[in-house]
């Protein structure tokens, strides 16, 4: 049961792909989303304590710095959270909207907490002094519980991409959300939250004015603590890699994948220093953390999340959404936004049957021309031609006639990040003629412009050859 529609435009982002465009702009979203996250549960806690103590330092910090702790990551995480959209909306399109339709309550609910968490931030900021602190704390601690629900929902939605578990449909709504990796990316992220809080904490208290040294260290001490629950990472790094499907684990254990072992390493190393650093450095130590110090630990936690996002990002490879665990569920959706279904419809039919926007191309005589929308919609969402992104080019580069006929046929069984993929004898030709075209034959090529350029300055001992000495260059 294959359902053709809907079909969408494809984005071919030259030199970075459009998977990495997702990830720039989603990595600075990240951050800062969970920085957002974070530091409204450090502003409420904090709040609330100092209220309770008496702590005059505490709340002048708080209270001065309002803007740039309520304020800015809200803003920011609402710019580049609509840069988000933007982006998995034009590579992604059709997984967008199955996602949208999947857990439409889901996401009603999300922007219903959004706009509670905004709310509460800009009546947050202009009341300090203007309500009992009572009220005040309270308006902190639906901000910080707002935002975390946010966090909470949307990473339902994320993990669900890599382990939708035992999917049967639509109407398994919390079942899809509470998926697998659900239960340990929760923690993470909220580890990774508070980090990036105190982080925060720390670089803005350096950087205000009006406070003695004491009173600084006084708020790094604190802040300082909001990283050492990053110690943890190791042990929920490791639950989660139980959770996830097997062939996704091999993915960045077996050797081929090394990049992921090496990111994936590096953020949890880093998140160890961070946390070792925050406990025997600040905590113990009694150690002050200046504002550069600051900058570098927030440069090395972007890095870090960075890593792990990608890691979680490529392991799912070749599948956006992949398929349920119940036998007869619902096949996933590859990163070429096919279902495995509609793939096997391209073997049957050909490819060009599901190009409806390029009917210029389609109707061509040229193969190499039909063979760049075949390499479009088969290809492109994980290699560019000749770009920086896992370029084709040189993949090709050394093939001859029997190795473009064998290996086009059978491309998983060299690498399983891509998809079952065999595709009509017309297709492979096509694909064949438009990759050809990406490592042009040296110019033997009888071309008469060649010739004569060839010919007429220098004339050479060696007797010109007229006809070319490869074989292979036939044209389908
Ligand atoms: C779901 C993602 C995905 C899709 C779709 C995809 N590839 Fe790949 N491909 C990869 C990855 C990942 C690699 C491994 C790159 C590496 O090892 O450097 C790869 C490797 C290759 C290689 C080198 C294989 C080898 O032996 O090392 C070739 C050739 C190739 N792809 C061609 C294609 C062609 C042609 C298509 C379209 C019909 C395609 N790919 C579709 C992800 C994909």
């Amino acid at each position: 049961m294959v359902e053709l529609l809907p079909q969408y435009p494809i984005l071919n982002v030259p030199l970075i792909n459009g998977s990495l465009l997702i990830a720039g702009v989603a990595i600075v979203h990240v951050v800062i989303a969970h920085f957002a996250v974070g530091i409204g549960a450090f502003n409420a806690v904090h709040e609330w304590r100092a209220n309770r103590k008496g702590d005059a330092v505490m709340l002048e910090f708080l209270r001065r710095n309002s803007r740039f702790i309520i304020l800015f990551p809200f803003i920011a995480g609402t710019v580049t959270g609509v840069g988000i959209w933007f982006s998995i909306a034009l590579v992604a399109p059709r997984v967008t909207s199955e996602l949208i339709h999947l857990f439409v309550w889901g996401w009603a609910t999300e922007w219903s907490l959004f706009i509670i968490e905004i709310a509460a931030g800009y009546v947050y900021y202009f009341t300090w002094d203007r309500v009992s602190p009572r009220v005040h704390n309270a308006l902190g601690w639906i901000y910080a519980i707002a935002a975390f629900g946010s966090l909470v929902l949307i990473n339902g939605i994320i993990s669900f991409m890599l382990t939708t578990g035992k999917f049967t449909g639509i109407d398994s709504f919390w079942q899809n959300l509470f998926n697998p990796s659900f239960w340990p990316s929760t923690p993470i992220r909220a580890v990774s939250a508070f980090a990036l809080a105190g982080i925060f904490v720390i670089i803005v208290v350096n950087y205000s004015r009006g406070f003695t040294q004491e009173e600084r260290a006084h708020v790094v001490r604190a802040a300082g603590k909001w990283l050492i629950p990053l110690v943890l990472m190791p042990p929920l790094a490791v639950w989660f890699f139980r959770v996830i499907p097997p062939d996704a684990r091999g993915f960045i254990f077996n050797q081929s994948a090394m990049v992921m072992v090496l990111l994936f390493s590096f953020g949890v190393v880093a998140s160890i220093l961070l946390g070792g650093y925050a406990f025997f450095g600040i905590l113990r130590g009694g150690r002050y953390v200046t504002g550069e110090t600051g900058l570098l630990m927030l440069a090395i936690a972007f890095i870090a999340t960075g890593s792990m996002e990608f890691v979680r990002e490529g392991i799912r490879k070749p599948y956006l959404v992949r398929p349920s665990l119940v036998a007869g569920g619902p096949e996933g959706i590859y990163s070429t936004q096919l279902t495995p279904g509609e793939l096997r419809q391209t073997e049957a039919e050909g490819t060009l049957a599901r190009a409806h926007w390029w009917p210029d191309a389609t109707s061509s005589t040229d193969p190499a021309t039909r063979g760049r929308v075949v390499y479009l919609i088969q290809c492109s969402a994980c290699h560019t031609a000749n770009g920086a992104y896992n370029p084709i080019k040189p993949l090709v580069g050394g093939w001859d006639e029997q190795q473009y006929a064998a290996n086009l046929t059978n491309l998983h069984a060299t690498k399983d990040a891509m998809p079952h993929y065999s595709p009509t004898e017309r297709d492979r030709k096509d694909l064949e003629a438009y990759l050809r075209t990406l490592n042009p034959p040296p110019a033997t090529t009888p071309a008469p412009a060649a010739v004569e350029d060839a010919g007429q300055p220098t004339p050479t001992p060696r007797a010109p050859s007229p006809t070319p000495r490869r074989g292979n260059r036939t044209r389908h």
